[in-house]
């Protein structure tokens, strides 16, 4: 007998500027929706039909271009993307009042979170923030996906990121932690998260500099670059302050003996992360990745659909 397909995602928002934009309903949902999409990702291929997303880039990306090109042509919709400033030529706010005359919505990966914002109010089409110096949602979704995958339940685990405390920290200190998952992030003095969004965590979040205590009953370790993209000129400096806390078999060895490796990619092999631990066993690097495509095709059907 066929499974029903889900149709109804408890999202009240237009808008992923953050991870605060999805309440615990709406994560909840998207997880299912993304679990029954890459089950039958076939049932799924009408529901973006004639829609049309505009994707900006200010920034590189392999995975998030990719995964978000492909997700809406399964989709059956279509993009354009473009790459370079958002506001080169005119201000944000006209960006936002062109883009919403030809399409259906905004992806956009920009270096500050205010033209995020700024997009979102000016554009009467949903925005979704595809990367910012603040926040990944998106990639917190595939990350929480992933968790969920291989124990089961989120509820009581425990997930140690380990490193700056950047905007992946960010958005997995909202994400997993809104999710019941105790997020434990360990930094070197003076690369803490933000403490106003860490304020803004609904769920268990500890932050310390000493990565033992961070990895202790770990069931995911989590590691991103020492100096994420705008940051390249501190990225020499940097290797000295994050070396103790590069995520090699040492390191690894502090969490629980079954915890998984993850990165949301891509990764300096020999400075957050050793070879031998990208290439483990235990590593699901891949796995996030592949959940990129799932989960953003639930939030464009939840958003757009
Ligand atoms: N993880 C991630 O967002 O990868 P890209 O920078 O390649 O998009
Ligand atoms: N923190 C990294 C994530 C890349 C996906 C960056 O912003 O460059």
């Amino acid at each position: 007998m066929a499974v029903p397909i889900q149709s109804v995602v408890r999202i009240t928002t237009r808008r992923l500027a953050s991870d605060l934009d999805l309440g615990k309903d709406a994560l909840i949902d998207i997880l299912d929706l993304a679990a029954q999409m890459k089950r039958a990702p076939s049932r799924f291929a009408e529901r973006l039909k004639g829609r049309y997303l505009a994707l900006l880039f200010e920034k590189p990306s392999l995975r998030t271009r990719f995964t978000f090109e492909l997700a809406i042509k399964q989709l059956g919709g279509d993009s354009v993307a473009s790459a370079g400033p958002v506001a080169g030529r005119e201000p944000v706010k006209d960006v936002a009042r062109n883009l919403e005359r030809w399409t259906n919505g905004i992806v956009a990966r920009v270096f500050s979170q205010a033209t995020i914002d700024e997009l979102a109010a000016w554009s009467c089409v949903p925005v979704i923030n595809a990367l910012s110096d603040k926040f990944h949602p998106c990639q917190a979704l595939a990350d929480v996906l992933t968790l969920r995958e291989h124990f089961g339940d989120l509820d009581g685990l425990k997930l140690a990121f380990i490193g700056d405390g950047n905007n992946v920290a960010h958005s997995l200190m909202l994400t997993a932690s809104r999710l019941g998952v105790h997020v434990a992030v360990a930094t070197p003095r003076g690369y803490e998260p933000d403490a106003a969004i860490a304020a803004q965590a609904e769920g268990r979040v500890t932050i310390t500099n000493d990565p033992r205590e961070a990895l202790d009953g770990a069931h995911a370790v989590y590691t991103d670059v020492w100096a994420s993209m705008g940051q390249e000129d501190e990225a020499a400096e940097r290797v000295g302050v994050f070396a103790p806390f590069q995520v090699n078999e040492d390191l690894f060895a502090q969490a629980r003996p079954d915890a998984i490796f993850m990165h949301c990619l891509p990764a300096k092999r020999g400075l957050e992360v050793s070879d031998g631990v990208m290439e483990s066993p235990r590593s699901v690097v891949f796995d996030q990745a592949e959940n990129r495509l799932h989960t953003q095709k639930a939030l464009l059907v939840a958003m757009l659909g």
